[in-house]
């Protein structure tokens, strides 16, 4: 019978490799897990990041109102796809040019904000205004009381329309005169 010699460094050798070999695949399994865990993170974080941002949208959200409807209506048949513009001080110089280049763009409905209706009446109808793109609305600028009726009346007025240019034109300028003079609110 033929007899088998093991060298013992043989053995010793086998047994080291098979035990690095299933080290080896430990850590391929641990590596495995971790980026797993990892891409798990990510994905939460990025669903968490998203749900925060739908939350803001949230917060800016508002539920339409039959006023909001109405007011929408109100401003489509009443500027279609015209800007809006307000001016200030359109019954001379600067602002009435201004209002009558405007104008003539057929681009505009121009919002004549004036201390003088009577006035602003007159230019109107001399320089040919048309009243479908154009109105007066009466805004004495040295009272706090008056402007804030002047914009309580464009709000009514332009509905859920936005206003698309602000010409801030009106003002006087007189460094001759001799005396302070005061806004009725001092
Ligand atoms: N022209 C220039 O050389 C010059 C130079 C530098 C700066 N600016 C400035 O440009 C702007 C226009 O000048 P402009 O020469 O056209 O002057 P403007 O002919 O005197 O016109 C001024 C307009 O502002 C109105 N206004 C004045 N005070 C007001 C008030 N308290 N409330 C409401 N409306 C008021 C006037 O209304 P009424 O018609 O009722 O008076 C008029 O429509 C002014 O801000 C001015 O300071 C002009």
């Amino acid at each position: 019978m033929e007899r088998i010699s093991i060298k013992p460094e043989a053995n010793l050798l086998a047994t080291v490799e098979f035990a690095a070999s299933r080290i080896r695949s430990a850590l391929k399994k641990v590596q495995g897990l971790g980026k797993m865990l990892m891409g798990r993170l990510l994905l939460t974080l990025a669903l968490a990041a998203t749900a925060c941002d739908g939350f803001k949208f949230m917060t800016n959200w508002k539920a339409p109102t039959l006023q909001g409807i109405r007011d929408q209506k109100i401003a489509a048949e009443k500027f279609g796809d015209k800007k809006l513009v307000v001016i200030t001080g359109t019954s001379s110089g600067l602002g009435r040019k201004t209002a009558a280049a405007l104008l003539n763009t057929g681009q505009y409905h121009v919002v004549g904000a004036v201390r003088d209706l009577d006035k602003m009446e007159l230019v109107a109808e001399l320089d040919g205004f048309d009243p479908k793109d154009f109105t007066a609305m009466h805004c004495e600028l040295a009272n706090y009381t008056s402007v804030r009726e002047f914009c309580d009346n464009l709000n009514e007025f332009k509905a859920a329309k936005p206003i698309d240019r602000l010409i801030c034109n009106a003002a006087v300028y007189q460094p001759s005169l001799p005396y302070a003079k005061w806004s009725v609110d001092g």
